[in-house]
């Protein structure tokens, strides 16, 4: 017998919305291509899963419609999930900035989702790649790669993003939606480290694993994370986060000492220590490779005591306000998310249905809602999922 429900997608947010539809009694099956359920739920976190976090509001999400994720995060938020967390007894701990992870391993928040679809009679079938979709009067068919056929009277997509295609992102859910008239904003890879080109590429490379503290800003946006050199340019979380914000040929304002003004510095270092060297007095505040590569680079050889006042300030610019224009992203090979989507215009921000297309959901990453770094993206799986959940 056909299900009532078929979910498209067994990750963050077809686990969750089959076991809430399951909970209603609703006979649900989730179809995965997948040999195993969850498999970015698996790689999150560095493999402990920042399932969620606890300043989550829609102020953390980006959208063509920011106002679209707000009845779906207060429906459901971050505490609903802490509790649910907390009833499978998986003990988890709060790293920084709000940001949730599991105490032990990733795997305990899939075997907890799997759990609460079994207790409901949710059923998961695995290696089953969903083809084609066809809407008839009572419902949609799906065809799967095998050739099975099954019909089922509500469809949620939960096919996510393209991000990490090696482990099977497909633009399957994007096409569906376009099939079913609904629009989709442009695409793009977020979270995502940047990439560098010419005399910024080696400076980079010569920095590889150097991290400091910084405050990365692009346009009105602004993060103070660390920052990581890369062979290829730039990471760490807060040049992911910017990623999200920044657009090809943009300039990223970069400050190396937060915090402190460089120039006040040099300018009382040049009086009481007039006989160090630039790049033994930047060593007090950077990492000595950072420090002396800034120096190097700006040909600041010589005492303190001896550099004009429009060298020092072109010297403390290069550590308060570097600016660099990187030459892209590493795309979606290592990007952590999507941004873009299907258009929210289209959906019910209440149950996440098609507004043209009754029965057809559209949940997660899919969707044009994409979060911050720090266990937002899996609090927008959770919350969407929930509501698509309640109704389908
Ligand atoms: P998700 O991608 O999880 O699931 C989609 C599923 O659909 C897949 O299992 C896929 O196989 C299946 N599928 C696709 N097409 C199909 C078809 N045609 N037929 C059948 N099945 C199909 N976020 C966060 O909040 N905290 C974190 O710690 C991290 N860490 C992190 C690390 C890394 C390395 C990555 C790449 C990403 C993160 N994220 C994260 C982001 C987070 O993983 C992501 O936003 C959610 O997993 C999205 O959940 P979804 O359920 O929407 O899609």
């Amino acid at each position: 017998m056909d299900p009532d429900i078929i979910v498209i997608g067994a990750g963050a947010a077809g686990m969750m919305c089959a076991a809430v539809a399951g909970a209603r009694g609703r006979k649900v099956l989730v179809l995965d291509a997948a040999s195993a359920p969850g498999e970015k739920i698996r790689i999150s976190g560095g493999g402990r899963c920042n399932f969620t976090n606890l300043q989550a509001s829609p102020a953390q999400f980006l959208s063509a419609n920011p106002h679209f994720c707000i009845s779906a995060l207060s429906r459901y938020g971050p505490s609903d999930f802490i509790a649910l967390v907390e009833r499978h007894g998986i003990a988890w701990h709060e790293k920084t900035l709000g940001q949730l992870f599991c105490d032990g391993s990733a795997t305990q928040i899939t075997a907890m989702l799997l759990a609460e679809m079994k207790q409901v009679g949710a059923a998961l079938r695995l290696n089953a790649q969903v083809q084609y979709v066809e809407k008839g009067p009572d419902g949609f068919t799906l065809q799967l790669s095998s050739g099975d056929i099954i019909g089922c009277r509500a469809l949620v997509v939960a096919t996510g993003g393209l991000s990490i295609p090696k482990m099977g992102a497909t633009d399957f859910g994007y096409r569906l939606a376009r099939q079913f008239g609904l629009a989709l904003t442009p695409l793009r890879p977020g979270l995502v480290p940047l990439t560098f080109a010419g005399d910024l590429l080696e400076q980079a490379a010569a920095l590889s694993g150097v991290a400091v503290p910084a405050r990365v800003a692009c346009g009105g946006t602004a993060f103070e994370e660390a920052l990581l050199f890369t062979h290829r340019g730039l990471s760490g979380p807060a040049i992911l986060q910017i990623s999200s914000y920044w657009r090809e040929g943009g300039t990223l304002g970069i400050d190396l000492l937060p915090g402190a003004d460089m120039l006040d510095l040099l300018r009382a270092a040049r009086q009481t220590q007039g006989k160090l060297s630039a790049h033994n007095f930047l060593a007090q505040y950077l990492p000595r490779r950072l420090a002396k590569e800034l120096a190097d680079t700006s040909d600041y050889a010589g005492a303190l005591g001896g550099l004009s006042d429009d060298r020092l300030r072109r010297l403390a610019g290069s550590v308060n306000d570097w600016r660099v224009v990187p030459s892209g992203t590493e795309g979606y090979r290592t990007a952590e998310v999507t941004l873009g989507g299907v258009d929210t215009s289209g959906l019910d921000s209440r149950t996440m249905q098609a507004r043209a297309v009754p029965g057809l959901y559209f949940i997660g990453e899919v969707v044009d809602v994409t979060g911050w770094l720090g266990g937002y993206n899996f609090q927008w799986a959770w919350s969407s999922g929930w509501c698509a959940g309640q109704v389908a």
